[in-house]
């Protein structure tokens, strides 16, 4: 019996894989080795957070999952296309629509409301005004902000802040969010706010890559990875690829 296959209906592949990353950097004459080998599988809905201490190349990971840097060598496959094959355009339209980002700092822009920032995605879209203003609505009402939406950020607390940029990172309804240290800049109860926020959203079936230097943010996640010096290993439950 050959029950024991891992089943892809569809031609399309895994959701997630990397196989093999590598990421150097020329420094004058030094080439430094930033990511080593990085093998990594998430299939559609997991909640995995990459956990290491600064300098371990986290946001370099992050940079290369979010399409926002590539490899220097390595496949790097979403939904079942080979990132390295895709035109600019295609490459955008990636970064745009299917993944939603979150910073360690909010990065809103000072002068739109929160419900104007969280529209902005949407009209580089090309969604029509009144179907954003809607979900834009809709999603702020989703953090807790509804009361909120007229306020510029800086009239809001950090973790208000926070959460207008997750509602942004989901305006497009993104098949990925992935977040780089979402908690970084906030205090402890704020942070763990935004950590019952993420659950829910995992739970609702939203795939979240979330990279911390914290482990007690890490153990929010589903299956944490542990990356050390650029190296990846798993560290959660069981790895069963
Ligand atoms: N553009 C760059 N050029 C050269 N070295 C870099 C660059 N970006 C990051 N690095 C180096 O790569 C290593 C990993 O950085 P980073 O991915 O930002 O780590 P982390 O997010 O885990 O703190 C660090 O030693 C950093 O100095
Ligand atoms: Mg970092």
């Amino acid at each position: 019996m050959d029950t024991m296959m891992t089943e892809h209906t569809s031609g399309e592949g895994p959701f997630f894989r990397m196989e093999k990353i590598n990421k150097f950097y020329q420094m004058g004459e030094e080439r430094a080795h930033i990511l080593k080998d990085i093998d990594l599988n998430i299939e559609e809905g997991e909640y995995l957070s990459v956990l290491g201490p600064s300098g371990s190349g986290k946001s370099t990971l992050m940079n290369i999952i979010g399409c926002l840097d590539v490899a220097t060598s390595g496949r790097y496959t979403l939904h079942g296309r080979l990132v390295d094959e895709l035109t600019e355009a295609e490459l955008a339209r990636l970064r745009s629509e299917e993944i939603g980002f979150v910073f360690q700092n909010s990065q809103l822009l000072p002068r739109l409301t929160a419900q104007k920032n969280v529209e902005l995605p949407l009209i580089y879209a090309g969604v029509g005004p009144k179907e954003r203003r809607r979900r834009a609505r809709d999603l702020l009402d989703r953090v807790g902000l509804s009361d909120r939406m007229n306020h510029y950020p800086n009239q809001l607390s950090g973790g208000q802040q926070q959460r207008v940029a997750i509602a942004r990172a989901l305006a497009n309804n993104p098949t990925l969010l992935l977040a780089d240290e979402p908690t970084g800049a906030l205090d402890q109860k704020t942070g763990r706010q935004v950590m019952v926020l993420f659950r829910a959203l995992n739970e609702e079936g939203r795939t979240i890559i979330m990279i911390t230097h914290d482990m007690n943010i890490a153990k929010n996640a589903r299956r944490v990875v542990h990356i050390i010096d650029g190296e990846l290993t798993e560290g959660g439950s069981a790895n069963d690829a």
